[in-house]
């Protein structure tokens, strides 16, 4: 009996430290992969062209001001208007075109001597493949200069790793009610 004893311990002594090792790597922070056993391939150029429709008025706009400062609508620049926004994208420039998907988010106007907005929005697209993929949008967007250039600062589904940028181009606007569309050229690398 007193030599089983010994025997046992290191036993109970191996079983704790191999119990400790599987503890310490299920609570593991973090970890090296490679990029292939994620399923990521070959990193690649899409372009993607669609047109963002932006409905101010009317019944069903689908942009709503959600907070302003008292000095908002007297400043040549609106700074301080911040919108919610949930725009139509679409293949062709007509609002009956086939739809690829929205524009959700918020933009606010942030020059306080030129007429910008921050874009702080996600492309929630829904046609073919793209179906269920995003694509986020953070810049500034100077509304005066023809073509309007903003990074794409990341992605989800098939735009895991996206990085960016959209040209922005103002189709067509109505000076009396506001509403706009306007022409996107995004060119964004992924997996
Ligand atoms: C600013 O103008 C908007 C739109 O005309 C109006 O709804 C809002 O009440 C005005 N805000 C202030 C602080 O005057
Ligand atoms: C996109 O995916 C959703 C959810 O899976 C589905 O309900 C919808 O019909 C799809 N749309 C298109 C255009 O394939
Ligand atoms: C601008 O919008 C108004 C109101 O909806 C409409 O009557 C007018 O035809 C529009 N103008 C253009 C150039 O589309």
């Amino acid at each position: 009996m007193n030599q089983t004893l010994p025997k046992y311990k290191s036993i109970i002594f191996t079983l704790f430290i191999i119990s400790s090792l599987l503890q310490a790597q299920s609570h593991q922070f973090s970890r090296k992969l490679s990029s292939k056993s994620l399923g990521f391939k070959k990193e690649k150029l899409t372009h993607i062209h669609f047109y963002f429709h932006d409905i101010i008025s009317g019944d069903h706009p689908t942009v709503v001001r959600v907070a302003e400062a008292p000095t908002s609508n007297t400043s040549s620049t609106f700074f301080g208007i911040t919108a919610v926004i949930d725009d139509l994208l679409t293949a062709g420039p007509e609002p009956t075109s086939k739809v690829v998907g929205r524009a959700q988010g918020i933009y606010a106007f942030d020059g306080l001597n030129d007429a910008r907005l921050l874009m702080a929005l996600n492309y929630v697209f829904t046609e073919g493949k793209y179906n269920g993929s995003t694509l986020s949008i953070l810049g500034s967007n100077a509304l005066f200069s023809p073509v309007r250039e903003m990074p794409i600062v990341g992605g989800s589904g098939l735009f895991r790793f996206a990085r960016g940028y959209a040209l922005a181009k103002t189709y067509s606007r109505n000076a009396s009610t506001g509403d706009a569309i306007v022409e996107y050229n995004v060119y964004v690398l992924h997996y």
